[in-house]
């Protein structure tokens, strides 16, 4: 399974914040927003990514994380011009895909809870076509929605509806087969000129191939497109980090126990960030080990 996280866009619902620096690297608590989609596809085992910037912030996403090779993961980068729509990602990603299955997350989406690792690694072993996740949210019109019936089959799919059909948000978590890259070709651009990612799921369901999975209200799925969200997000982090003593998100920890480096590249790590509390916790994990 390969990952894509986009990572690039506008940014501009959170203006001034994200004028001179993207969004995703935005700190949530003490890691940047990337680290976040990032370690959620890690702990579905992905170990190849290709992150898909604006070309101006791919200098700065390369500085941030290399070619992933100190973290035993494979790290590459594509560029979208514009901000044409998710399904772009497929499309610029296609050389990189070839093929392949492959999971597309995007770069603002933060999960947390009991066994996403191995809702992850389920999702991804079962998929036949395209896997999608629903989330209850309060605010169902700010997301793409998806309409079911209580067997669970799909009845609608809408964008940002003004009156949703249901309170079930589908998440930014796609998981495709190798065709996803024809389907994306094909697309033609929705009315407010983007590429639409309920487009992609439509054809799929067409095709009796699309599935959509609940996550349950064990599963955090944290909100980042508001100045209120981030520090939300950044606040939830801080009190699970507080009052268990382990990291949410922290990709050194997942690709140690993952085992994609040893504790020795793991000191180094720790090593490198030794004036922070960060570093200090990935020394304490390789010691503790
Ligand atoms: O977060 C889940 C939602 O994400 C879904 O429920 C929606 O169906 C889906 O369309 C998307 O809605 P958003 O309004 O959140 O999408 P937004 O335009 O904010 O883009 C999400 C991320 O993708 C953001 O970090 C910027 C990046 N992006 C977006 C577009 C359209 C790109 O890198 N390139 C793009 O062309």
């Amino acid at each position: 399974m390969k990952g894509l996280i986009l990572a690039g866009g506008s940014g501009t619902r959170l203006y001034p914040i994200t004028r001179a620096v993207n969004k995703q690297l935005l700190p949530i608590f003490n890691k940047p927003l990337i680290y976040y989609p990032l370690t959620t596809l890690m702990l579905g085992g992905i170990q190849d990514f290709l992150i898909v910037t604006s070309p101006a912030d791919r200098a700065p996403f390369e500085n941030l994380l290399g070619d992933g090779k100190s973290w035993g993961i494979r790290i590459s980068y594509a560029e979208q011009a514009r901000p044409g729509g998710l399904p772009e990602a497929f499309k610029i990603g296609a050389d990189y895909i070839a093929g392949s299955p492959c999971t597309l997350i995007l770069g603002d989406n933060v999960f947390f809870g009991d066994n996403l690792s191995g809702i992850m690694q389920s999702a991804f072993d079962a998929n036949t076509g395209m896997t999608v996740f629903g989330y209850r949210v309060n605010d169902p019109q700010n997301f793409g929605v998806v309409e079911m019936d209580k067997a669970g089959k799909v009845l609608s799919l809408e964008e940002k509806p003004a009156n949703p059909k249901s309170s079930t948000a589908v998440t930014g978590l796609y998981v495709c087969d190798g065709r996803v890259v024809e389907i994306a070709r094909n697309l033609k651009p929705s009315t407010r000129g983007e590429l639409e990612i309920v487009d992609v799921m439509k054809s799929y369901l067409a095709d009796g191939l699309l599935k959509v999975r609940p996550f349950g209200r064990g599963i955090a799925w944290l909100d980042t497109g508001s100045p209120q969200g981030l520090l939300q997000a950044s606040h939830f982090v801080e009190t699970i980090e507080s009052r268990q003593g382990v990291m949410v998100a922290c990709p050194e920890e997942i690709a140690f126990r993952r085992g994609y480096i040893d504790k020795a590249q793991l000191l180094r790590l720790g090593q490198t960030l030794a004036k922070t509390a960060y570093g200090r916790y990935l020394q304490q994990i390789a010691e503790e080990a």
